[in-house]
């Protein structure tokens, strides 16, 4: 038995069940034998791959988009970026590249960027991505500035919990041990108080997955956009909430494993709803563009065009750039399944379609 299954088994067994919740922040946190610790997660060699490790052009598009979109942003005197898990740093690295040779202006108002990553594999990769880096912790830490923010993948990442609905109550999905001392899903017997954020008139038997961690984040982000300004862009899998079942789901070295396999070792992660996003950002005074498809959005500001343009520049990349489009905005790939929802302040015009 691995020493994270011994300690989960153990606390189980002094409690008789934990929530998801902690569950999940053993598995994914723990210092030492958590998820995050391991090296190489992302990128052909690890366990799953993100949009901006596939290519430059996913970066350079959501740049694109600002600029067309933000006309008023040359008014700002000064901004700050963020990126939430942005893992190696690429979708910066990419946007910052964009920025600095089609609006060089814009760029130079960039005071700090900051990255919100919880795992220190990744911090050697970020501290060098611009000397204007500062490596957090904490939303907490962002400017009472203009912010421009990114969250690629990391939503999905965060640790939920998990309520069943039940004749017309709600019950939280606890993790127990069966006879065999294997770990098992089971139903919390007494209902839960529920809050604004619980789906309303669910069918029998629905699985919503919630994170408060998330919860709180998107709200001091709001906020702070709503008086300071800035532009969230959001790009992550989306629960499709006409499906009652939970979203979670484990993988490792690019195939689907079980919840319970291989503790520690597994990416597990969920898809976020966007329609509990679109629910929180209503208690604000910021303006949403989306939910779009990824396909749509990245046609919409010229990924054809871009990856065109590269392959005259290098026809020998030919094959390579249109593997990079077709996994991007592809059906089978990321087109369909990822959805980017744009969140603005309401002080200035944004035209974001
Ligand atoms: C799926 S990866 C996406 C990485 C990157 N955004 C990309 O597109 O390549 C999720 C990222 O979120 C980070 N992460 C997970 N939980 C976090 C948390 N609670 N706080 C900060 N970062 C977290 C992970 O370390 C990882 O970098």
């Amino acid at each position: 038995m691995t020493k994270i299954e011994a300690f989960l088994k153990n606390s189980i067994k002094s409690l008789g069940s934990i929530t998801l919740k902690d569950f999940l922040n053993i598995v994914l946190y723990h210092e030492r034998f958590g998820y995050y610790s391991k090296e190489n997660i992302i990128g052909k060699k690890g366990d799953f791959i993100t949009a901006p490790e596939i290519s430059q052009v996913f970066g350079e598009i959501i740049c694109y988009s600002l600029l067309l979109s933000s006309n008023k942003l040359e008014q700002t005197k000064s901004m700050s970026l963020v990126e939430l898990g942005p893992g190696r740093g690429f979708l910066i690295q990419d946007i910052l590249r964009t920025l600095k040779k089609l609006n060089l202006t814009l760029y130079q108002k960039i005071k700090s960027i900051f990255f919100l990553e919880k795992s220190k594999k990744y911090l050697n990769y970020l501290k060098n991505v611009h000397t204007k880096t500062i490596i957090i912790d904490d939303i907490g830490k962002i400017p009472d500035n203009y912010n421009i923010i990114f969250a690629n993948e990391f939503f999905d990442a965060l640790p939920v919990r998990q309520y069943i609905y039940k004749k017309k109550k709600w019950h939280e999905i606890l993790i127990t041990l069966n006879s065999a001392e294997k770990f098992i899903f089971s139903t919390a017997k007494e209902p839960v108080r529920i809050n604004y954020f619980f789906p309303e008139d669910p069918v029998d038997n629905y699985t919503f997955e919630y994170s408060e961690y998330m919860i709180n984040i998107l709200s001091f982000i709001f906020k702070k956009i709503e008086k300071y300004g800035g532009v969230f862009f959001i790009i992550d899998y989306d629960r499709d909430t006409n499906q009652k079942d939970a979203t979670l789901s484990s993988i490792k070295n690019h195939k689907k494993t079980g919840i319970f396999d291989d503790l520690g070792n597994c990416d597990i992660s969920h898809s976020p709803d966007f329609s509990l996003i679109e629910k929180v950002c209503k208690n604000y005074k910021c303006s949403i563009f989306g939910p779009h498809r990824q396909s749509v959005f990245l046609q919409k500001y010229g990924i054809n065009e871009r990856i065109d343009y590269l392959i005259k520049k290098n026809t020998a990349l030919s094959n390579d750039l249109l593997l990079q489009k077709e996994r991007l905005i592809g059906k089978k790939f990321m087109g369909d399944i990822f959805k980017v929802m744009i969140i603005t302040d309401q002080q200035q015009k944004y035209n974001f379609f």
